[in-house]
């Protein structure tokens, strides 16, 4: 019995010595924001100073003596990319960081259906997990202001509601593997070409309705773990440390408690750097890409030189130790989290993640009937491709054989594999000779011709995969093989669109026009005349001139869409899989029916001593279908406007079965700032074939005191239905989707009021409409 007391009460004596020596800020059972003073207040100068800027190209130190593993960031958005050396852009030839690239983000946005993006974060988190990544530098959720933006592929379109709901899974997602986001670029870094010398010029108005919404909800309803400042500069300050921007708006009004990067060089200032709301330094005196000084990191802004300037009493402790509690929850959240689960590289999860996403946000842009094929309803349109009735596919572009997952600038990857459009179109083509009853008179085959040459690099940065496109035939030779190849086909696959060079979708320019380079116009234009059975696939993250477009008559955007590209084209084209992505970018016709082109703000006028160029968004809120929408109803300068629809709206995107939306109702016809109101409206597929339709729910302010874009899109919903199949599909709002951003209370303000809610499958197909009252 005695013994039994004594057992026990070492046993309670050993786990309350346990407990006393376990340091606060180790004990998971205390409050992370204890934990985060305690081990501050063990800290020395030089460890606070060590934590707040970067030791290595991707790498921050954590602190050794109390346990604190370094920090290892890398890019992103769209997988995660290989290793380079510790202080160079060289690869550093690692053999396990090879990865699964998943669809730019673009395409993600495209999808129109948050559970994709949930999936995405959640699949790129164990991928980054693996590898011993804690903060992933993405997403980005830079507005899609001009279609010249070097790096629209990387952002999520031109709608910030659009944008909003699309980042926020993406975000929980990857933190729920305890894998920080970095969302950037924060904020206005809207075009390449100047990033690091623009200063934006903007109204309160839009900088709020348009530019800052998805940066708001990644902040508040995601609660990502840190930001990334914007190269560019705003009020005359770098986005890096920028009173207004960081402290004001992100850290005062949003309520931020998390960590606020520099963008790889993106810092220029100790003074502005400590009091501005930076915390965490990287990349400085580098160009963020290629180049950059040896060994530089104690000559960052934030170390020595803040260092000095706090033992001179230039400063005091308070901004540091406001920088070091930052970084401290960054920790406790990713590399002190000892419960995160284990990664894992290129699964099988993974590529299904990959081409699912992909399957779902390509975009059937256009797909007429042809007279010429008949099914038993008459003319018959020519996607997808009726493998029984075809003999002979040609496939033609240069597209169709390049790897899009290398190059682009820093969201480059190193892939396990990247299936190409050509091999896809190939793999369904022959899976269907296999499955033919021996002696069937059936058969296909599938030719490919080069069509024109554009860029023959394959590699980026030193990753090189895939085999060199070098072809030193002339133009002529070229446009003459792949003619005379496509008078002998059934049907022509043209692959074409941009690639990841410079000054196409690329980051570090922007593109220089608006036309489809090298000689894809000549090669198409020849197509179409011997054989008017071509289908156009476009691989961008952009829009661009489409001159042949009335002639073509089926077109399908295909984005980048990373490791099973191919299979993903391929299963579209052949309708294993009905298309239902839809555009999250106005697709104009011309460049002048862009805002920013019309109104020659783009790219901004130089100052005089040539180091600073002003670009003001003279625009405003008129972005994308807002802009569009404004010049039908209200044309340019009082005149009206020919031709001002866009070739493709945003949210349009076709299928192959046929939807009918029928009268939408509402719950009420009045509401007061408190209330919801709920708008409901059946949705039936009237076709023979399962598929997905996007229930786009606009709102309009018929009378403000402000000028107000002709609508605005406030709710949206994918529908997957089967065939005769009817949901009623239900969309709630509040006095949110409602409100202007009021400049003279820089607060939101909802008008009481007239407002209409119009419902409808693209912004510029609009089928049914409810007027409501805000008292
Ligand atoms: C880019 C960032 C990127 C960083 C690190 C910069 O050039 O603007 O988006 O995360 O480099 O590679």
């Amino acid at each position: 019995m005695n013994r039994i007391v004594v057992s026990c009460l070492s046993l309670l004596m050993a786990t309350t010595m346990q407990a006393q020596q376990t340091p606060v800020y180790l004990d998971e059972s205390k409050p992370i924001e204890q934990r985060i003073d305690d081990a501050l207040s063990r800290m020395t100068l030089d460890e606070k100073i060590a934590v707040i800027h970067a030791q290595s190209k991707f790498s921050s130190p954590g602190v050794k003596r109390l346990g604190f593993p370094d920090l290892w960031t890398d890019d992103g958005p769209h997988g995660v990319r290989p290793d380079v050396l510790w202080d160079e852009w060289v690869q550093a030839g690692q053999t396990n960081d090879s990865c699964v690239a998943f669809p730019a983000l673009t395409c993600l946005a495209a999808t129109w259906n948050p559970s994709m993006a949930r999936l995405y974060g959640e699949s790129l988190g164990e991928e980054a997990l693996y590898r011993g990544k804690s903060v992933m530098l993405g997403p980005g959720v830079n507005i899609y202001r001009t279609p010249l933006g070097g790096r629209n592929f990387e952002y999520m379109g031109e709608d910030p509601w659009l944008a909003s709901r699309m980042v926020v899974p993406y975000i929980k997602g990857l933190q729920s593997k305890g894998v920080a986001a970095c969302v950037k670029h924060y904020a206005l870094n809207n075009d390449e070409e100047y990033r690091h010398q623009v200063n934006v010029i903007i109204s309160d108005r839009a900088l709020h309705e348009i530019y800052l919404p998805a940066f708001k909800a990644a902040v508040q309803e995601a609660e990502a773990w840190s930001i990334m400042g914007a190269y560019n500069l705003y009020q005359n300050q770098h986005n890096c440390h920028n009173n207004t921007m960081l402290n004001k708006i992100l850290k005062q009004d949003w309520g931020f408690d998390g960590v606020v990067i520099s963008d790889w060089g993106g810092c220029h200032d100790t003074d502005e750097a400590v009091k501005n709301g930076l915390d965490l330094e990287f990349g400085t005196w580098t160009d963020g890409l290629t180049m950059g000084k040896t060994n530089a990191y104690d000559s960052y802004f934030l170390a020595e030189a803040y260092k000095q300037g706090i033992k001179e009493g230039k400063y005091t402790t308070k901004e540091l130790d406001e920088k070091v509690r930052r970084l401290l929850r960054l920790f406790f959240r990713t590399t002190m989290n000892r419960h995160k689960p284990f990664g894992f590289l290129c699964s099988d999860s993974h590529y299904e993640a990959a081409l699912k996403i992909a399957q779902e946000g390509i975009v059937l842009l256009k797909n007429e009937k042809i007279k010429e094929l008949k099914n038993e309803k008459g003319a018959a349109p020519l996607l997808p491709i009726n493998l029984e009735k075809t003999k002979r596919i040609l496939v033609v572009g240069e597209n169709a054989i390049k790897m899009m997952t290398v190059g682009g600038g820093s969201s480059s990857l190193k892939v396990q594999r990247e299936i190409l459009p050509l091999d896809g179109i190939n793999v369904q083509c022959s899976k269907f000779r296999s499955a033919l009853p021996l002696g069937s008179s059936k058969n296909v085959q599938c030719d490919y011709a080069r069509g024109y040459v554009g860029d023959t690099v394959q590699s980026y940065n030193g990753v090189t995969v895939g085999r060199s496109l070098y072809d030193t035939r002339s133009k002529e030779e070229l446009i003459n093989e792949a003619v005379e190849k496509a008078k002998k086909a059934d049907v022509v696959i043209f692959v074409g669109g941009l690639n990841k060079s410079d000054y196409q979708d690329c980051e570090g320019h922007d593109r220089k026009d608006y036309a489809l380079p090298y000689a894809q116009n000549e090669v198409i234009e020849a197509l179409v005349k011997v054989n008017p059975r071509l289908v156009y696939v476009n691989i961008s993250g952009n829009g661009a001139e489409l001159p042949w477009l009335e002639k073509v008559p089926a077109v399908v955007q295909g984005w980048f869409i990373g490791s099973e590209a191919g299979e993903a084209i391929a299963s579209v084209l052949f309708g294993d899989v009905n298309p239902s992505g839809k555009l999250p970018f106005t697709w104009y016709a011309s460049l002048n029916q862009c805002g920013a082109h019309a109104l020659n703000t783009y790219p901004g006028t130089w100052r005089e001593d040539h180091k600073i160029i002003d670009e003001e968004y003279k625009e405003g809120v008129f972005v994308g279908y807002r802009w569009t929408d404004r010049l039908k109803v209200k044309g340019e300068k009082g005149k009206k406007v020919k031709n001002a629809a866009p070739l493709f709206a945003f949210g349009h995107g076709l299928s192959y079965t046929t939807f009918k939306l029928g009268k939408m109702t509402a719950d009420k016809t009045s509401m007061t700032e408190g209330d919801e109101i709920t708008f409901t409206i059946p949705v039936t597929n009237t076709g023979s074939m399962a598929g997905a339709e996007t229930v786009q729910l606009y709102i309009s302010d018929l009378k403000a005191s402000v000028e107000r874009p002709v609508k605005e899109l406030k709710a949206f919903q994918k529908v997957f239905l089967q065939p005769g199949e009817t949901r009623q599909v239900s969309l709630t709002i509040d006095k949110r989707a409602l409100s202007f951003y009021d400049e003279a209370n820089s607060q939101w303000k909802a008008e009481p009021g007239d407002f209409e809610a119009l419902a409808g499958t693209a912004s510029d197909k609009i089928v049914s409409r409810c007027s409501f009252v805000l008292k």
